[in-house]
């Protein structure tokens, strides 16, 4: 059984789909391993430490494989190179443009869209969403301070005092909760909204303040918020717009699957934060919680810096992509069998939601109805 691991093809994805403690473990159940020379570059892992690990390193690695592993959806051109059959794990941005997907679909592909992982505990492990969120909520942080006019922490100096920044985390999912951490650790007063009731715990736990509009919880079966009703969506803003006056960093990761991110804070609200103020839009890939962010633009509007930096879990390749490639190989483990054959239980529940394409159809739910 032939696995191939690409190089990412679309522009600045830095991560891989493997790294060499994923090889190692794919060679021990007898696969024949090869990744495309200079695939591991971007996460600085070079060809001769995917050969050290087992793998055969060199061009043209998709056409025979048996199973593809990638970041993100692969190219036209690379997809066309695959084999009727093939098995695909990736990060397949299942809401993007259809004809990426209806290309995989007719080139016989079965493909998995690593997004689309159910939320169950035995999933946690393949779950690159949260490994990569986590990550992204951290680098929000950090580039938020780097942005800063000021400090996070409070210091006492003989020169006077210089006041704790006031930080606001808005939608605690996995990006969010590593935001807050983040700017607790860095010594930020810290507050957090989510529409979820479930967070105001958590946001407690890590010792900042909960801000919650009275709206109905917007808790999904599944983990995720769904779109608030109109009414509470006024509710939402009239408590935002009261609260982001007083911060002086905003960071927003509210996101709900398959729909445009939700504007959390107006362009009014971005002009009642003090000059000097940052907000990072985490939201920004998926048209972004504020609606002056520009996807991989620093704004500046009235004063405040407004960060819409694409990917920002690339941005730490070092420790995302090893993430990236573990989850992929927890979920392999559900299909390789210790002979390193193949078999796919299409009954599985982990299978069956991240499944989307097959014997030449697009197959997941999400795909019947609307074209
Ligand atoms: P996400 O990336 O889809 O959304 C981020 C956050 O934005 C969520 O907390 C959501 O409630 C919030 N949000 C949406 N609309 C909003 C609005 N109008 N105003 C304020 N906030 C809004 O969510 P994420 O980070 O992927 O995870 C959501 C939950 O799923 C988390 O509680 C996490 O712990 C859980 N989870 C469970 C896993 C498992 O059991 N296998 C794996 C990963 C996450």
């Amino acid at each position: 059984m032939k696995l191939a691991i690409p190089t990412e093809s679309q522009p600045g994805e830095s991560r891989v789909a493997a790294s060499p403690d994923t090889v190692k473990g794919y060679v021990k159940k007898g696969l024949e391993v090869a990744v495309e020379a200079g695939a591991g570059a971007g996460a600085f892992i070079s060809d001769d430490a995917f050969s050290a690990a087992g793998a055969k390193v060199g061009k043209a690695v998709l056409k025979d494989a048996d199973i593809i592993l990638g970041v993100r959806r692969p190219s036209v051109a690379q997809i066309k190179q695959m084999k009727s059959g093939a098995v695909l794990a990736a990060g397949l941005d299942p809401y993007g443009d259809r004809p990426g997907l209806e290309a995989l679909a007719k080139q016989g592909v079965t493909a998995f869209a690593m997004e689309l992982m159910p939320r169950i505990t035995r999933a946690q492990s393949m779950d690159i969403l949260s490994s990569q969120a986590n990550l992204a909520g951290y680098k929000a942080v950090i580039d938020a301070a780097a942005q800063f006019s000021r400090a996070f922490p409070m210091m006492m100096t003989a020169a006077g005092t210089v006041p704790p920044a006031k930080v606001f985390v808005m939608g605690v999912g996995v990006a969010g909760l590593q935001a807050i951490a983040t700017a607790r650790r860095l010594g930020a007063i810290v507050s957090a909204t989510d529409v979820r009731k479930a967070t105001e715990e958590q946001v407690k736990s890590l010792g900042a303040k909960f801000v919650f509009a009275d709206v109905a919880d917007a808790a999904t079966s599944g983990g995720y918020a769904k779109e608030l009703s109109a009414e509470d969506k006024a509710k939402q803003a009239a408590l935002v717009a009261e609260h982001v006056k007083g911060q002086d960093v905003v960071i927003t990761t509210a996101l709900i699957p398959g729909r445009p991110a939700p504007v959390l804070i107006t362009k009014e609200m971005v002009e009642t934060m003090k000059p000097g103020s940052v907000i990072v839009d985490l939201a920004v890939e998926r048209g972004g919680n504020c609606p002056l962010s520009k996807p991989d633009e620093i704004v500046m509007h009235k004063g405040v810096t407004i960060i819409g930096t694409l990917n920002l879990a690339g941005k730490l390749a070092g420790n995302t992509s090893p993430l990236f490639a573990k989850n992929l190989a927890n979920f392999l483990d559900l299909m390789v069998q210790k002979d390193g054959s193949l078999k796919i239980d299409f009954d599985d529940d982990v299978i069956k939601g991240t499944l989307v394409a097959r014997d030449g159809a697009l197959v997941h739910p999400m795909f019947q109805g609307a074209k």
